[in-house]
């Protein structure tokens, strides 16, 4: 496949050629950041899933390895689906669901007729094998009442002597729920139990789980799907969510707060996190959605997809906090500072660029609204806009250039996004990362998060601030950021 790179990002991880999905098996192993990936290398459209596999040392510069798993066992001919990662004495362990839609000679399986089983994989950091007793977790490890074709996405993790794995699945009743396993050794598993549930009106599915320990609670993240919009919540049919609170091992029940969206912008799904070798939690996910057309794919250009910058995570005041990965401010370039009054629309010609790192405060001054037009044109722009008597954020992607439709029926519009926020006073701080077909607004200090894909032309590279209604202040940084291209195979 020809590679047009025209919109291909230069710090975010973008496919390597062909179609990619959820991050899978990210971690830290052997000295290097490992990104595993659902991955169509021979389509830029889903299909016959691999996981691919990239390594780095700062989480920003990807080099590609060979694709670590491929579809070639009876239990997985239909796809290596999602699944985490672990390091166990020196081993690096995959675990991963197996794919298979039953033929002509299979037995019945079920509701839904494809069949997802788990299954592990071990290597090196290069190479890896299946173990022979694949499937580790089978179908019959799910009680009556199960659907056993959606039954997949293991999270794995060591404790003391012992693994477990919290899987997704879908019951007849409740909808979308998280299931607890545990295993002496990697091949004999059992169900503890329902570490939570939808109970029947959060989600008909629930997708890619993660569960991970920090700032002195543990923290359990998942993707419920076709959850009912509420004004600015769910304006995704599908999303990412959050709980924080405490899992019982022995009853397997999480015992958590109420999920929180991660991310209130339209491309963010399935997130993972791994640790840092210094500590810190750092999460990344899928920066588009299912259900949308995808510009490369359209036009041809031989890749379709990419993950989310890397953030760092914090929790406080039982809000989850998301920042910018720190490393990428090693790539700063030709520092800009900030302190313009707007009234009306004011263009800032110093401000030129499709890679910017903009640290902002929006302060309205009699303002009815406040705001900044990115990768702006003669046409064309990206609207990010405060009003804060609302205490509102919305990012407006409807003229940013190439087209993304919504073909799901229920979510006709993805191109306007809002979310609630609560800034201490009336200014609001943003920090906005641009790549060439993205921007992530990181408001009120890593409380709220919006993440956008846009395909904008070429020239379409302006910034401008606006105030509608009165007058306001922007002050602060820009910054260039500028990242050497993509490592090699
Ligand atoms: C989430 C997902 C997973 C599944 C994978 C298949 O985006 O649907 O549940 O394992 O994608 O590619």
């Amino acid at each position: 496949m020809n590679l047009n790179k025209l919109y291909r990002n230069s710090f975010h991880f973008c496919s390597p050629g062909g179609w990619i999905n959820d991050p899978n098996g990210f971690g830290f192993y052997g000295g290097r950041y490992h990104l595993f990936y659902q991955h169509n290398p021979n389509d830029t459209k889903w299909g016959s899933m691999h996981w691919g596999h990239a390594v780095s040392e700062d989480l920003l510069r990807w080099s590609t390895l060979p694709i670590a798993l491929a579809p070639d066992r009876p239990y997985d001919r239909d796809g290596c689906f999602s699944g985490s990662a672990v390091e166990d004495e020196g081993r690096h362990v995959l675990m991963y669901t197996g794919n298979r839609v039953p033929g002509p000679d299979d037995p019945p399986a079920g509701p839904n007729e494809a069949r997802q089983t788990q299954c592990i994989a071990v290597g090196d950091g290069k190479r890896y094998h299946k173990l022979a007793a694949n499937p580790v977790i089978g179908s019959g490890l799910l009680t009556a009442g199960y659907a056993p074709g959606d039954f997949r996405d293991p999270k794995l993790w060591r404790e003391g002597s012992g693994w477990y794995c919290i899987v997704a699945a879908r019951e007849k009743h409740e909808g979308g729920q998280l299931l607890l396993y545990t295993a002496r050794d990697l091949e004999h598993w059992r169900l503890v139990g329902v570490a939570a549930s939808g109970g029947g009106s959060f989600g008909t599915m629930w997708e890619c789980p993660d569960f991970f320990p920090l700032s002195g609670g543990e923290v359990l993240v998942w993707s419920p799907q076709n959850v009912p919009q509420r004004g600015c919540r769910y304006q995704n049919k599908h999303s990412s969510v959050y709980s924080i609170g405490k899992l019982d091992r022995g009853t397997a029940v999480f015992d958590g707060s109420e999920p929180r969206e991660i991310d209130f912008g339209p491309d963010f799904y399935a997130p993972q996190s791994l640790e840092a070798p210094d500590g810190r939690r750092i999460m990344i996910a899928w920066m588009q959605m299912w259900e949308r057309t995808v510009p490369p794919d359209e036009l041809g250009h031989g890749w379709a997809g990419a993950m989310t910058l890397p953030r760092e995570l914090e929790v406080r005041d039982g809000e989850l906090l998301q920042r910018p990965l720190r490393e990428l401010e090693a790539y700063r370039t030709n520092p800009r500072s900030i302190r313009e009054r707007v009234a009306g629309s004011k263009a800032q010609n110093a401000l030129r660029g499709h890679c910017l790192d903009l640290d902002l405060v929006l302060t309205p001054r009699g303002a009815r609204e406040v705001g900044i037009i990115l990768k702006q044109g003669r046409h064309t722009g990206t609207r990010i806009s405060y009003t804060p008597a609302e205490r509102r954020l919305v990012l407006d992607r409807a003229r940013s250039g190439r087209p993304i439709v919504s073909t799901a029926a229920d979510r006709p519009d993805c191109s306007v996004y809002c979310c609630e926020v609560h800034p201490a006073t009336e200014a609001l701080s943003l920090r906005i990362i641009l790549d060439r077909s993205s921007c992530e607004v990181f408001a009120d200090g890593g409380r709220r998060v919006m993440t956008a894909t846009i395909y904008a032309p070429d020239e379409s590279d302006g910034v401008s601030f606006f105030a509608t209604g009165g007058k306001a202040e922007v002050s602060g940084a820009a910054w260039d950021l500028r990242v050497p291209s993509e490592g090699a195979t």
